[in-house]
């Protein structure tokens, strides 16, 4: 029997069933959460509260509302339901809210713990809920910008980072990571995610998970985690956010889901339901993805939360009939905790009361909210998290500073070098030019609403690094989306002083993340006059690009002899470009997401189904394949791509045979050797192709990747192990299949070419 399962019901009056159905909630919780909520103790404490708990205040514990006594948000959002603040202490010490969110602060976080735990009838705890998606004070790199580095160690320690930041200022849920997979860059989310690889986006979130949890969920610095969104909301019609998810179901089964099971693999207790409607259903109405596909097959035991109001807006939907109908339809689809509208609050009571819905799914939708509660530790410590002295000591810390410039410096992908323009030398007169040369207002990302003010901007990164300010000129030369008067002229003249040009063009912070799609993923027509002008300027051009997803680069911007993409970096953006730029790192991060030709690629992904008709980008006849008028459907940039100062040999791939068994293993290797001047890393890429299947298969897909460094001329094997588990796919009607017979493996440094062999996977 688990540690969790207690031997006999408690003598506290608790309603059988009620104890045996809550046992096998936090007993199976601990086994699938993870060492954090196994270490939880048994509970007969929340049996024994739900048995105590009115109608009223069962829906309060599974109501969340944006925390409008500490400093409020409520701007990220319509707010749906703006309570003032002494409404809302009210409502704390009357048992109307079981979850607060992005409020932060100590003072105000121990007058709300202190309303619920001692004023309030039974002294339910509440649990602090926050956005933390690349850091708190101290703003890391977004989360696509960080998948870059193709290091999971990395995405650990930032997510570590983040929540010892958090938890100083009393959070102790954390509503990420983001584990949208994200093949649309018109998508403005896509900057929150891992990009368009499953694989990736799988590792990454587990990594998250790790460090936001780092095992134990009680300490005073750790948060819960939650997958968020469930699921497939990465795969909105055209790209545009909130829209339509019309998907089969192997695209959801193989695409979508494989992140958010290694983010519940790696402990995550909780999920968001997806604001979007699932092939015909919004997730939030849905049962068939709740309760089917996320208890039943993936064994989820925690709680679920609505995303923001989404349970009204199934009215607007045109899904339900009015506010009782969402809350009812909602709550039965097996959404437990309703986030901002207040609808739970309102309406569930009553529905218990008409028999409309049972009283053991609510109780059982409670037990999870405290079952969470309980394995965070706040029955015990309810003021955990809310240490006076702890902001001081963790927050903005030089260490975390550190962090922030090592893994900004690790998340830059060099496009293109040529002539090895890159790094500068010392001494080299630079005209730093752009709208993105300058300020902190657009610097740290979309989510990165609590960065402190103090963060490193492009010029002042650069400043620091030169050893002469003589050598740098600043010019804006437009602003993001407008032109500045005599701005262009501005910069050409400062082009002229210069013997390189630094062109810092790109997004504005809101011009990607939530609600901000874009038709069109090109540089606005401001910055395009100036790419262009600087472009006939004569003088070798930088360009440094800021974004939160992949840009349709204009022709002037390719032509420049080099390029880095370099994301939102967050707080230390500017010292990690210029240690980029000058040499002090040498970049080592690889696309975790395609730049298209142009915009219209969209939706664009290396790993897409093969055709009938494929195209040849190389080849002399283009009729009737698989391609635009206006382009080839290649990348100017495959996923994985990414170059470094030195450079790298792959060479002699060997399999331990041509044939894999049904359950054996093969091993791939090859020798990675730095044939370059100076240390750096290399991502190594394994790719597979099913070569025929009974349903189409994409042409190639990630399988696994290793980040090697290594001296100047020194070599290293690099081992892979390939097995039948990795080669499986969906079938028609749901079904996992793998098939035997041929296959096509590459390895390399992109998506694209690499060395390659075949093999046969052998019938069981
Ligand atoms: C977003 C969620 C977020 C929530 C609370 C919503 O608009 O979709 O990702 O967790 O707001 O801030």
């Amino acid at each position: 029997m688990h540690p969790l399962t207690p031997q006999s019901p408690p003598s506290t009056g608790v309603n059988r069933r009620l104890f045996l159905t809550l046992c096998g909630t936090l007993a199976a919780s601990a086994a699938v959460a993870g060492p954090a909520l196994a270490a939880a103790p048994p509970s007969s404490r929340i049996a024994g509260l739900i048995s105590r708990m009115t109608l009223e205040e069962k829906a309060g514990q599974l109501s969340c509302f944006t925390d409008v006594v500490r400093w409020s948000l409520t701007f990220i959002n319509p707010t749906v339901n703006p309570a003032v603040k002494e409404q809302q202490m009210a409502d704390v010490r009357a048992g109307r809210v079981g979850v607060l969110m992005n409020g932060f602060g100590i003072e105000g976080g121990r007058r709300l713990q202190k309303a619920a735990v001692e004023e309030s009838r039974l002294g339910i705890p509440l649990v602090f809920a926050g956005d933390i998606m690349h850091g708190y004070k101290t703003a890391f790199p977004i989360g696509l910008g960080e998948a870059a580095s193709f290091d999971t160690a990395l995405a650990e320690r930032t997510a570590r980072a983040g929540a010892s930041e958090a938890t100083a200022e009393g959070v102790h849920w954390n509503f990420a990571p983001m584990v949208d997979v994200g093949r649309d860059q018109r998508w403005g989310r896509v900057a929150e995610g891992a990009g368009e690889d499953v694989l990736l986006n799988a590792r990454m979130a587990a990594a998250r998970v790790r460090g936001i949890q780092d095992g134990d969920l009680r300490r005073d610095d750790t948060m819960a985690a939650t997958a968020k969104h469930f699921a497939g909301y990465g795969a909105v019609s055209g790209g545009m956010d909130y829209n339509t998810v019309d998907i089969s179901e192997a695209t959801l089964r193989d695409i979508h889901l494989p992140p958010f099971k290694a983010a519940f693999d790696a402990g995550a207790p909780t999920t968001m339901a997806a604001f979007t409607v699932l092939n015909g259903v919004p997730s939030t109405a849905n049962p068939w993805l709740l309760q089917q596909v996320l208890r039943k097959e993936m064994q989820f035991k925690g709680p679920v939360i609505s995303d923001y109001a989404a349970d009204a807006e199934l009215i607007v939907h045109g899904f339900a009939a009015d506010e009782r109908d969402a809350v009812r339809i909602a709550f039965l689809a097996g959404v437990d905790i309703s986030m901002q509208s207040g609808l739970y609050n309102k309406h569930l009571p009553a529905l218990v009361r008409d028999g409309v819905i049972p009283m053991a799914a609510v109780d059982a939708a409670v037990g999870r909210v405290l079952a969470l509660k309980e394995s965070l530790g706040l029955f015990d410590n309810p003021y955990r998290s809310l240490d006076p002295e702890a902001p001081a000591k963790r927050i903005g810390t030089a260490e975390k500073r550190a962090l922030a410039r090592e893994a900004g410096a690790r998340s830059i992908v060099l496009l293109k070098n040529d002539g090895d323009l890159l790094p500068l030398r010392q001494g080299t007169r630079i005209a730093l030019i752009g709208p993105c040369a300058r300020g902190t207002d657009n610097l740290v990302g979309p989510w990165a609403f609590f960065a402190q003010a103090d963060s490193i901007d492009l010029e002042s990164g650069l400043r620091a690094a030169l050893d002469g300010a003589a050598a740098l000129t600043v010019t804006p030369g437009c602003g993001y989306e407008q032109p500045l008067a005599g701005g262009i002229e501005a910069a050409l003249a400062a082009a002229a002083g210069a013997d390189v040009v630094v062109l810092a063009v790109g997004e504005s912070q809101d011009m990607s993340g939530e609600a901000a799609s874009r038709a069109d993923i090109g540089l606005p027509a401001a910055q395009l006059a100036l790419v262009e002008a600087i472009s006939r300027s004569g003088k070798p051009v930088v360009a440094v690009l800021r974004h939160g997803r992949a840009l349709a680069l204009p022709p002037a911007l390719q032509a420049s002899p080099a390029i880095l993409a370099t994301w939102f970096l967050g707080s230390e953006a500017g010292h990690a470009i210029a240690d980029v730029l000058l040499g002090k790192v040498n970049p080592s991060a690889h696309l975790p997401v395609s730049f298209p030709l142009v915009s219209g690629q969209q939706p664009f992904h290396y790993s897409h189904l093969g055709t009938g008709r494929p195209d040849d980008p190389a080849g002399q006849n283009h009729r009737f394949k698989a391609r635009y008028r206006e382009a080839s459907n290649a990348a100017l940039y495959p996923f994985g791509h990414g170059l470094s100062y030195t450079r790298f040999a792959l060479s002699g791939l060997q399999l331990s045979s041509a044939r894999l068994a049904w359950d054996g293993r093969l091993s791939v290797r090859a020798t990675l050797r730095n044939v370059g001047a100076r240390r750096g890393a290399q991502v190594v890429q394994l790719y597979v192709r099913d070569e025929l299947a009974s349903m189409a298969r994409p042409v190639r897909e990630l399988k696994d990747f290793l980040r090697v460094e290594l001296d100047p001329g020194e070599s290293r094997e690099v081992a892979f192990t390939l097995q039948r588990s990795q080669l499986g796919f969906t079938g028609l009607k749901g079904r996992t299949l793998t098939e035997a017979g041929a296959f096509t493996l590459w390895i390399g440094d992109s998506s694209l070419g690499g060395l390659t062999a075949g093999f046969t996977l052998l019938p069981g």
